[in-house]
């Protein structure tokens, strides 16, 4: 089968190789797919870039989420059958960029029936991530302001609508116009072009001086920097990621000033510590997919010999929407 490597760390279109690899057996406590597509996300850049937390042995296959059908069931699980189509994490080394992969079985969920298959391979960190982010860490309630950066993005256009879906008013960040109109399609009452305008102005500006009540921040830097100076009184800083690259040195005395929160959020860890809570999220999010509520953007459909060029794209900040690799488009 093919299957796209990692033979040394580096920026992705320089070291990912599409090569001939065995098909994988399943081992205990996993199950072996067929990929009908593989989600990129920012975690694969890192990975291949040797900066994730998770340094897979070389050589490796990234890709860490997917939508496939089970064809072999390893010993130890109970609750997935052969034919059956899911999403959930690859078991790294061997990740989703594959004609077929391995999955741990205990983060392997039934795929939602509404949405196809790129749509159900880009669906399950995205959506857990702002499941956790906004109801767990954040407690969102209705009428919140929510301040989303990177809108347009993976876990940051997911988060934009589940913040509505949860009754919040949302103000997305994005980087340039044509991520203003995903943002603005992803149910983001108000968007902020941060190349043409202060996020700052704008949110004291929609929230009559007050600041958004929650902050859903993958960027870092000085996004992190500028929301410090629009949060509510009260206020919750959900730090999610780095994809602008500086992670922030928050200075507490203005958290003490301001009475706000800065909240880390570590979805793995919850995949982790409380699998209950994560199915419990996934029904969740099943329902709000089956509802119309919760639908990913998939803004380019790749064929397998395409990933690496996607993923340096998405590395360079330079995609819309989500990209899923699908190796049945050759
Ligand atoms: N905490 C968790 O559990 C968790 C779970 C999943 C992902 N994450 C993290 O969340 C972050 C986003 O992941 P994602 O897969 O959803 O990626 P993404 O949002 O699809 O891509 C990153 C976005 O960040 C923005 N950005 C700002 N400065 C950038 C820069 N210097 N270089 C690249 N991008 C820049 C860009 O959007 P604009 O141009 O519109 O600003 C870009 O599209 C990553 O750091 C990832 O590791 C964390």
């Amino acid at each position: 089968m093919r299957a796209w490597q990692v033979r040394e760390t580096g920026e992705p279109n320089r070291v990912l190789q599409l090569v001939d690899t065995p098909q994988p057996e399943p081992s205990w406590g996993t199950v072996v797919v067929r990929v009908r597509a593989a989600a990129v996300n920012f975690a694969d850049v890192l990975l291949c870039q040797g900066r994730y937390q998770v340094r897979p042995p070389l050589p490796f296959t990234p890709g860490v989420e997917l939508c496939g059908d089970v064809v072999a069931v390893g010993e130890g699980v109970t609750d997935r059958r052969v034919g059956e189509r899911v999403i959930g994490l690859a078991a790294l080394p061997r990740g989703g960029l594959a004609e077929y992969t391995v999955m741990e079985a205990a983060t392997v969920f039934p795929a939602p029936d509404s949405l196809d298959d790129e749509e159900a391979a880009v669906f399950f960190i995205g959506y857990q991530t702002g499941w956790f982010g906004l109801h767990h860490r954040a407690t969102i309630q209705p009428g919140d302001v929510l301040l989303v950066h990177a809108a347009a993005g993976g876990v940051g256009s997911a988060a934009v609508q589940l913040g509505r879906a949860a009754g919040a008013t949302v103000i997305g960040v994005v980087g340039n116009e044509r991520k203003v109109e995903v943002a603005r399609a992803m149910g983001a009452h108000v968007v902020v072009n941060r190349a043409r305008e202060d996020l700052v102005d704008v949110v004291k500006d929609v929230t009559g001086g007050h600041g958004a009540n929650v902050v859903y921040d993958p960027v870092g830097g000085d996004s992190y920097q500028r929301s410090t100076k629009c949060v509510a009184f009260e206020g919750r800083i959900v730090v999610v990621g780095f994809a602008g690259g500086t992670i922030p040195q928050p200075a507490l005395n203005h958290a003490l000033l301001k009475n706000y929160s800065i909240v880390g959020l570590h979805w793995g860890l919850y995949a982790r510590r409380d699998r209950e809570a994560v199915a419990q999220a996934h029904s969740q999010l099943t329902r709000l997919a089956n509802e119309g509520i919760a639908r990913p953007r998939v803004g380019e459909r790749l064929p397998l010999s395409e990933a690496a060029a996607g993923l340096q794209r998405l590395a360079e900040g330079n995609t819309v929407g989500r990209l899923a690799v699908s190796p049945g488009l050759g």
